[in-house]
């Protein structure tokens, strides 16, 4: 499948887990992929495995939680291609502790990487998304669909995450831009096993947390990015989709 010849897509995230393998699933069906992360040495691991002769990857070192580096971003992907026709904002982070150990600190930090890299990103890409008629895939969490306990900065910011790209969908509607977000529950990449779980929790609570079904990989959440970018799913906008094995069907 070649969905995405002649089209130009915009990836955070993209030096790991779901945002490298969907920069490689993208660049696969035949987009020029701008990737863009804070990760040098990941970003670079990912042009290699987005390396094809029929498509076009560029890497664009930056910190997506800082305005001004974002719109360096985009208008660095505007003048090597000239054009943008999808955003997947994939860049995130996540920690698991008790609400009243997270600092004022790590809760700015958390805001910044995962809700306003996302509103910025946005803001600045939509005229260019406009002029293209072309979409927006956000990526929020199933902890952004229900309440979650020891994840509540991270469960505060995908649930906004959900409610700004429908927000969006609707607002953009009239000028063609479609504006979805995914809900992955657990999925194998460094940012589930990388995750401190404090000793002292009830880990009863966090049974709500795992799947029915064992974790998703991260290139199965890429496939979703791909059909919801893709002209399959031109009447699909506003959508908050789980891919959670039922976590949240409940
Ligand atoms: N893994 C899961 O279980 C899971 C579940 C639901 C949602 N998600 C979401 O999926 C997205 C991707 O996560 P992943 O699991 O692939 O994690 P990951 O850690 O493998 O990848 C996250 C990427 O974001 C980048 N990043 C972090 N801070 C950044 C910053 N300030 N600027 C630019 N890039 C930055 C990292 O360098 C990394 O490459 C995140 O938004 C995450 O919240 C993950």
């Amino acid at each position: 499948m070649q969905r995405f010849h002649n089209k130009v897509i915009f990836i955070t995230g993209a030096a790991s887990g779901i945002g490298r393998e969907t920069a490689i699933r993208l660049a696969s069906e035949g987009a020029s992929v701008f990737l863009c992360d804070i990760d040098e040495v990941g970003l670079a691991e990912t042009l290699q495995a987005c390396d094809r002769k029929d498509t076009v990857a560029s890497v664009y070192q930056c910190d997506v939680s800082n305005f001004d580096e974002c719109t360096r971003a985009i208008d660095a992907c505007i003048t090597q291609f000239g054009q943008l026709d999808m955003l997947c904002n994939i860049a995130g982070i996540a920690q698991l502790q008790h609400f009243t150990d997270i600092t004022a600190q790590q809760w700015q930090k958390i805001l910044g990487v995962n809700l306003s890299s996302v509103f910025y990103l946005c803001q600045i890409a939509m005229p260019h998304l406009i002029k293209t008629k072309g979409n927006i895939v956000n990526m929020a969490s199933s902890a952004g669909l229900v309440g979650q306990a020891y994840t509540s900065s991270y469960s505060a910011t995908k649930a906004a995450v959900v409610n700004l790209s429908k927000s969006l969908a609707i607002e953009y509607s009239s000028q063609a831009v479609r504006v979805n977000a995914l809900c992955p529950g657990n999925v194998k990449t460094p940012l589930a096993s990388k995750l401190n779980i404090p000793e002292d929790i009830d880990k009863h609570l966090l049974g709500r947390m795992l799947p029915l079904l064992e974790a998703a990989q991260p290139c199965e959440v890429a496939a979703a990015v791909a059909y919801l970018g893709s002209e399959e799913a031109r009447f699909i906008t506003g959508a908050a989709l789980p891919i959670d094995g039922a976590q949240t069907a409940g």
